[in-house]
């Protein structure tokens, strides 16, 4: 079986900045995989690049075996692929329940359709009972979740996830760990950049360890979090800014 996402050589420069270097890693279907590495690392780069945000400079991305290098945003999250933002920009003069539509109509035209959808995003996420605030009026942490029913508004079958955790307070992360679960119940697959590594080891299959845009580990949590190079770029520089 060939993996959903397969990712070879990814690189992306800018400037004198190489941002990713020679990325390799892969996801079967149904699997959590996280990714991990400090500020600047090149984590939300690799984000940009899978999904057309960003062109890359070098290698290739595979989807189900068809290559969607380079292709627009907007086909790639047509054939399935979502993604959050890292820095977060809600319509914040629109209700949370007209983000989410914004979110579903790019998927269908139909009103009736969207609307529904968006109501079952914001329930899965639990956030209905805002549905009628403005977003302006959200905590940080109900606006992650808010981007996470954006884009699961468009019924992914791969989803990227860009620090969902990050700012959010503890009460309010054990509830977003129960939702990655949630979703890999119901099939989704799911691409997660986390800084929490008590989040991460629970819920990766495994892990891409990047440093200074290199991957310095990919496998089973454990084994990654052991690897003297992640140790060294990963842990050491948490510890420091911890
Ligand atoms: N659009 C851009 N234009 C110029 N430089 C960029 C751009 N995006 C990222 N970079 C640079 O690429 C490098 C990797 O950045 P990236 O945002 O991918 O890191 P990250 O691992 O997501 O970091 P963080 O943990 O802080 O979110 C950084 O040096 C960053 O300044
Ligand atoms: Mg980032």
């Amino acid at each position: 079986m060939s993996p959903l996402l397969d990712v070879s050589g990814l690189t992306k420069r800018y400037g004198g900045v190489t941002a990713n270097a020679d990325i390799v890693f892969d996801v079967n279907e149904g699997e959590i995989v996280g990714i991990i590495g400090p500020n600047g690392a090149g984590k939300s780069t690799l984000f940009d690049l899978i999904t057309g945000f960003q062109q890359p400079d070098g290698g290739r991305v595979l989807l189900d075996g068809h290559d969607i290098t380079g292709l627009r945003p907007d086909r790639i999250s047509r054939l399935g692929v979502a993604r959050t933002f890292q820095k977060l920009k809600p319509f914040i003069d629109l209700t949370v329940t007209e983000n989410v539509i914004v979110g579903a109509l790019a998927h269908t035209s139909d009103m009736k359709t969207a609307r529904d959808r968006a109501l079952e995003s914001l329930a899965f996420v639990d956030l209905l009972e805002k549905r009628n605030n403005f977003a302006r009026e959200l905590s940080t942490g109900q606006r992650k979740r808010l981007e996470l029913a954006r884009a699961l508004a468009m019924s992914p079958r791969l989803i990227l996830m860009d620090e969902v955790t990050g700012g959010v307070d503890q009460r309010s992360i054990v509830g977003l760990i129960a939702l990655v679960l949630e979703l890999k119940q119901r099939g989704v697959t799911v691409v997660m950049i986390e800084h929490n590594m008590q989040v991460i080891m629970r819920l990766a299959d495994r892990i891409l360890a990047l440093h200074a845009g290199r991957p310095i580990a990919f496998g089973a949590p454990e084994q990654v979090r052991s690897e003297p190079a992640v140790v060294d770029a990963y842990l050491g520089t948490v510890t420091d800014a911890a």
